[in-house]
């Protein structure tokens, strides 16, 4: 006979509890355990992208789009640099205007944002989104429909955070997306929204999201009438986390995360899947790499980098000198003038990034702003060195090198003492072009940018739009 001992041996183990997973469509991404950028407009375009993912984040979100912005636009593959360009000519109010020239309204990089861009959506209407998202599936990772937007002009249109109270509408965008765009084109779809303030609202709210067939969400610990320095909250956290755990969702936080390392305790602490980062990263994108790998690098460094890719990317200069602004630090007199300038080939020389020269003066032709030069294009005698790989160190001016060494030693944890270490040639991240920026050669202007500049101060609308705002402030 069996006695207790026997028995109690002899007994099956408990089943382990089975965690379902939303299986991950075999073009998508999985949230998990990813340190990502988040969505911003102006903030979140190409270069600031690719800065982030060289420093190492793991996923970038590009800026929320205006579905009726996206419908309608034409593909192009920019023969110059290889960036896949949304483009299209405004409409002029419904006039049709022949000398307008075509609004870049999105660009990817295919190669360098391979497997890591998710577009984010900003719709009120299954119909648009589903339409929408078919002119871009094809060239992205994942499309995320912005459910967190505050302002007026995207909440008046049932947009943004708008959603969050017409669940019944939300539920039914991710649903057709899933269906219509995800299944075919094997991608996943995923949803970011802030708290409500009432935790039972949002209990009820996540409940029904992560039954979608969504593979991730992201939660903005903020609830909708809070400002950006309010302090997240993160009370609310654990029971998003249990029930997108119970759908197999991926979790994901952002509010007030900092860094890398930052996100990763915030992940062991609440048991979320990943974290994303925006002001942070707006700032000072190095923040995706860990202290151990090199921590956050000084501003010059991050500048040369930001300027390398607008180049490259062939960005619009009035979004090149708004992130410009974010970057050089106010306290640093010497260069504010910097954002005062019109031209590439000025703002290069202006900051003595001497091997950058000869891109500028040819990304300035090609955007027609070569005619507002402060003095004559750089000539065969100016150094000319390209970058050959992301290890070479750019030729800095006494003053910024000095501004490089008090940084260094900011940011190492000392103070602003001017340190005559070599400069850090520390980069992490994902893969550079071998390449150098492209060359000045004189191009004829074929579907540019409309040179028609903005100022570069914070306002809530991008110039790159047409009739109906593209990308709006969130
Ligand atoms: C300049 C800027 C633009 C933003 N644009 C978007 C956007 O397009 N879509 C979106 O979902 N959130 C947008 N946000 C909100 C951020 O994605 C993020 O949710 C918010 O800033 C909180 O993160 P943080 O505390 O790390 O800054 C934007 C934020 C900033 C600062």
């Amino acid at each position: 006979m069996a006695t207790l001992a026997t028995a109690t041996a002899t007994a099956p183990a408990p089943a382990p509890a089975v965690v379902p997973r939303v299986p991950i469509p075999a073009k998508g991404v999985d949230y998990r355990n990813k340190i990502v950028l988040a969505p911003m407009v102006r903030s979140g375009e190409l270069p600031s992208r690719l800065l982030a993912l060289k420093y190492g984040a793991d996923l970038v979100w590009g800026p929320e789009t205006i579905d009726r912005s996206m419908i309608g636009t034409q593909r192009q593959v920019n023969p110059r640099n290889g960036t896949i360009e949304f483009t299209r000519v405004p409409s002029n109010g419904g006039r049709a205007n022949k000398t307008a020239k075509k609004s870049i309204i999105y660009r990817i990089d295919p190669e360098r944002e391979k497997g890591r861009l998710i577009f984010q959506l900003g719709t009120a209407d299954p119909i648009l989104a589903v339409q929408a998202a078919h002119v871009v599936a094809g060239d992205v990772s994942g499309i995320d429909v912005n459910s967190g937007c505050p302002k007026p002009f995207s909440t008046s249109g049932g947009m943004g955070a708008a959603l969050l109270r017409t669940p019944d509408l939300l539920v039914c965008i991710l649903e057709s997306l899933v269906k219509e765009i995800g299944e075919p084109y094997q991608i996943g779809i995923s949803v970011k929204i802030r708290i409500l303030s009432n935790p039972e609202e949002t209990e009820a709210l996540v409940s029904r999201l992560v039954k979608t067939g969504i593979t991730g969400l992201t939660v903005h610990c903020r609830t909708t009438p809070m400002r950006p320095r309010e302090s997240a909250i993160r009370d609310q956290i654990p029971m998003i986390v249990r029930i997108c755990h119970d759908a197999g969702v991926a979790c994901v936080m952002n509010g007030d995360v900092t860094s890398r390392d930052h996100g990763l305790a915030l992940m062991n602490e609440y048991g979320v899947d990943g974290a994303m980062i925006a002001t942070s990263a707006e700032t000072n994108a190095s923040c995706f790499r860990t202290k151990e790998d090199g921590g956050l690098s000084p501003w010059p460094e991050l500048v040369y980098e930001y300027l390398r890719f607008c180049i490259e990317s062939e960005n619009r200069l009035g979004n090149t000198k708004y992130l410009l602004n974010m970057l050089i630090p106010g306290k640093v007199k010497e260069f504010q003038d910097t954002k005062l300038l019109k031209t590439y080939l000025d703002i290069c020389r202006r900051l003595k990034f001497e091997d950058l020269l000869p891109a500028a003066a040819g990304l300035d032709q090609i955007l027609g702003l070569d005619n507002q030069w402060k003095a004559s294009p750089p000539s065969q005698s100016e150094p000319d060195t390209p970058i050959q790989s992301e290890h070479d160190i750019p030729t800095q001016s006494k003053a910024v090198q000095n501004a490089m060494e008090s940084e260094t030693a900011r940011a190492a944890g000392g103070d602003a003492v001017r340190t005559k270490a070599p400069l850090p040639a520390v980069h992490g991240g994902g893969p550079i072009r071998r390449s150098s920026a492209p060359r000045p050669t004189k191009v004829t202007q074929v579907d540019a940018e409309q040179p028609a500049e903005q100022p570069a101060v914070e306002a809530p609308v991008p110039v790159a739009q047409t009739e109906a705002p593209s990308q709006v402030t969130t």
